[in-house]
């Protein structure tokens, strides 16, 4: 079995608002779970059951009003001090979110995106090292650097964009990738697609993914296991037969039956 990278031990999120009636939201419950290298998770509940809040805790952007996570036995919020310190997780634990073009400054050729990312691993994005990362990262993604290099943003498709985001990830060759409803915009077919580029992504880097969603459909066919996230809570947990082809706990099986098509092979998904 492969190293244990990430562990979340019981975090908890509450949310306090409102100025004169205090009202709180438990958008994270006792969650606890383990993602080891190489492994794809899904995190899969309907909309606002804590995917989102449970995704920025883990990449140190909200910390956990209780609980703790640890990357390589490390505290993320303890341990962390410096800013140097935090980069480097950055470098290490690395976000795709929902809306691509969200990630993008209008005004700013895509490039810039990549040349970020080469910054942040040390190469001058002007440099031969450069220009060839860039070109072999958009070729990952099965993108023609001719067409995308040199563009803005909305001369470019949604899928498009989120195959740049995603060729960024791979010049930062992130230890654990976090996509947050990462495909939820695109349309079925271009899904399927980019949904292919994460597994590789897996499979050649050997990144672990945490794949959010609130589509329980397209987890049977990415995930090593499930998560069925509800209120909160992780309520059911398991492979993708466990859980999707014997669900236990009733809104599992509501899910299951909710959705129009469960892609049980790769081939049913492309057909769709
Ligand atoms: N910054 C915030 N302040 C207050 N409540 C929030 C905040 N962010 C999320 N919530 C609440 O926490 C719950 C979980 O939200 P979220 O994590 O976004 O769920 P999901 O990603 O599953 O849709 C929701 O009830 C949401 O309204
Ligand atoms: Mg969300």
């Amino acid at each position: 079995m492969s190293k244990e990278m990430l562990v979340c031990d019981h975090v908890t999120k509450i949310f306090t608002s409102g100025f004169i009636k205090k009202i709180e939201v438990k958008a994270v419950d006792d969650v606890s779970f383990t993602v080891r290298e190489g492994e794809i998770i899904s995190l899969i509940g309907q909309s606002g059951s804590g995917k989102t809040t449970l995704g920025k805790i883990i990449l140190r952007l909200i910390p956990p009003t209780s609980g703790r996570v640890l990357f390589y036995g490390k505290d993320i919020w303890r341990d962390i001090k410096t800013k140097e310190e935090l980069k480097e997780y950055w470098r290490q634990v690395h976000a795709v979110f929902q809306n691509p073009m969200g990630s993008f400054n209008e005004f700013y050729k895509v490039d810039r995106v990549l040349n970020q990312a080469l910054e942040l691993i040390g190469v001058d994005p002007k440099s031969e090292e450069g220009m060839l990362l860039k070109e072999e990262s958009l070729k990952a993604v099965g993108l023609n650097p001719d067409e995308i290099l040199g563009k803005y943003p909305h001369q470019l498709s949604g899928g498009q964009l989120q195959r740049v985001m995603i060729a960024r990830s791979w010049i930062l060759r992130p230890k654990l990738l976090i996509a947050d409803e990462a495909v939820s915009m695109l349309d079925v077919s271009t899904r399927g697609k980019i949904v292919e580029i994460f597994k590789e992504l897996r499979n050649k880097l050997g990144s672990s993914i945490i794949f959010i969603s609130h589509d329980i459909g397209l987890s049977y066919f990415i995930s090593d296991r499930i998560f069925i996230m509800y209120k909160g809570k992780i309520i059911e947990e398991g492979t993708p037969q466990e859980v999707i082809d014997n669900p236990k706990h009733e809104y599992t099986k509501t899910l299951v039956e909710s959705v129009p098509t469960i892609y049980r092979k790769w081939e049913d998904f492309l057909e769709v």
